[in-house]
């Protein structure tokens, strides 16, 4: 039995999509266990250009089933706008995509409410796709509402119409003076997901079984991490972290596959560091519009792929990432991005922090201590040569090469894939697959 996880190790667009597609096709299943359409995951083939926020990367791979487990918030008109816009890419999706029928949905209301929240002081940065309201929901019991009920038309009605007036009344306590909400109709609400759900129907089924059953015929099953495992609601940078399990943790929970089956865990790094939203980042590079953080944000088109957002960038954080790697459980790393860094002087790279005049070296995941910690670097050469085109690890400069093997060090990991480009094609690999 096979079963692998790709796992970001930062804070999110570490190019995970980019390692689901490489490796995807070697597997009967791919998995999404958690989050929903805040995840943006870019695929390059020549020159088509994938971007997946809520439908798992296998999709794009027709001998591949795709499954959208239980932990997922879904958020419909989404998934059929992807479905749809995969269609007109001659990219047929039938019974090869599953979506449990455990699953939350997202409803309009719960993105006026994290919309209402994100103007008070207790802002988070958000992608603003009601993700956090969802999953309230979901753990508060009362008001959330499962993908399966949507078959139920009666049944969904009463609930809706159970919901939605308190909605109205949260939201209008959250805006307070500043007003101008919008007041939800729960007979329109739930006529526009009925209509939804007939679509979605032929999709939705138990698939914690699908899975299980799968292993006993002996499929394998690749799980694709959404966000970064520093914005796991556990273990990552709390409050500024999202709200569902991004670590490998979540696959128990969030699709029913038995954790004792997991055989490899890929934990994805980007060559350097970037965030989006708010929160602590000890190694962010702000400075300036002619400084280096600018030039990667450009040369790396570090802008957000759910929100256009610029993402906030600096430099490799062996301390965060080591911790990551901790906690996923990873057997290898795959380095991403890499080309990134060509044509500067010097790189550095995180080796420790300093708090309150301690050196310390492991990581603090509350947000206020955290934003206290300055950043201890190790210095390294840089290297001018463009690597886009390199595709042999004995091709690379010789500073590149240093660069990954200290990264390798620091982490205390193989590294099994670098990336020096967004194609399939631009990937070096260097053991394993
Ligand atoms: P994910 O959320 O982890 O799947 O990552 P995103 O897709 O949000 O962000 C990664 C971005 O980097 C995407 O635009 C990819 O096409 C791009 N990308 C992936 N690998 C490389 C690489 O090695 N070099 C460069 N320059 N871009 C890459
Ligand atoms: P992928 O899968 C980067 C960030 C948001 C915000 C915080 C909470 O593409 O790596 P949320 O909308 O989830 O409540 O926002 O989490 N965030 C991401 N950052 N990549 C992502 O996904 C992210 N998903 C959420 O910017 O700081
Ligand atoms: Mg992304």
């Amino acid at each position: 039995m096979s079963c692998t996880c790709v796992v970001g190790l930062q804070w999110g667009d570490e190019a995970k999509g980019k390692i689901v597609d490489l490796i995807g096709g070697d597997h009967d299943f791919v998995v999404r266990y958690n989050g929903g359409n805040n995840a943006g995951h870019t695929v390059v083939w020549g020159d088509r250009i994938f971007k997946l926020s809520l439908l798992p990367t296998g999709t794009l791979n027709p001998n591949v089933t795709s499954v959208i487990g239980n932990g997922v918030v879904v958020y419909p008109p989404q998934f059929l706008k992807e479905v749809d816009a995969l269609a007109a890419g001659g990219i047929s999706v039938g019974k090869n995509l599953a979506v449990s029928d455990h699953a939350h949905v997202i409803f309009p209301y719960h993105m006026a409410e994290e919309s209402a929240t994100e103007k008070t002081d207790s802002s988070i940065g958000t992608t603003g796709r009601g993700i956090g309201p969802c999953y309230q929901d979901k753990f508060g019991r009362t008001g959330g509402i499962r993908l399966g009920e949507l078959l139920h038309p009666k049944h969904l009605r009463e609930r809706l119409q159970s919901i939605v007036p308190r909605k109205n009344r949260v939201i209008r306590a959250l805006a307070g003076d500043a007003g101008g909400v919008k007041e939800f109709d729960a007979d329109q609400v739930c006529d526009e997901y009925l209509g939804y759900a007939e679509r979605l129907r032929p999709h939705v089924q138990d698939t914690a079984y699908l899975l299980n059953d799968g292993l006993k015929a002996g499929k394998r099953i690749l799980f694709e991490a959404a966000q970064g495992s520093l914005l796991d609601v556990d273990h990552g940078t709390y409050p500024y972290v999202t709200s569902s399990h991004s670590l490998p943790s979540g696959i128990w929970s969030g699709s029913g596959v038995p954790a004792k089956h997991l055989t490899r865990i890929i934990g994805v790094v980007k060559a350097y560091t970037t965030r989006v939203g708010r929160g602590p980042f000890p190694t962010e590079l702000a400075d300036g519009p002619e400084g280096i953080g600018e030039r990667i944000r450009k040369i790396g088109r570090e802008y957000g792929t759910v929100t256009g957002r610029p993402r906030r960038v600096g430099w490799f954080d062996a301390v965060a990432s080591r911790y990551t790697a901790m906690l996923s459980g990873a057997d290898e790393i795959t380095v991403m991005l890499l080309d990134v860094l060509s044509g500067l002087d010097e790189l550095r790279i995180c080796v420790a922090y300093e708090l309150d005049g301690q050196r310390r070296t492991t990581f603090p995941s509350d947000a206020f201590v955290l934003e206290r910690c300055t950043p201890v670097y190790e210095t390294l050469p840089g290297w001018k040569e463009d690597l886009t085109k390199v595709r042999k690890a004995a091709d690379l400069p010789v500073a590149a090469r240093k660069y990954v093997e200290r990264i390798s060090e620091l982490i205390a990991l193989p590294v099994s894939v670098v990336s020096v480009g967004p194609d399939r094609a631009q990937t070096i690999m260097l053991q394993g697959k």
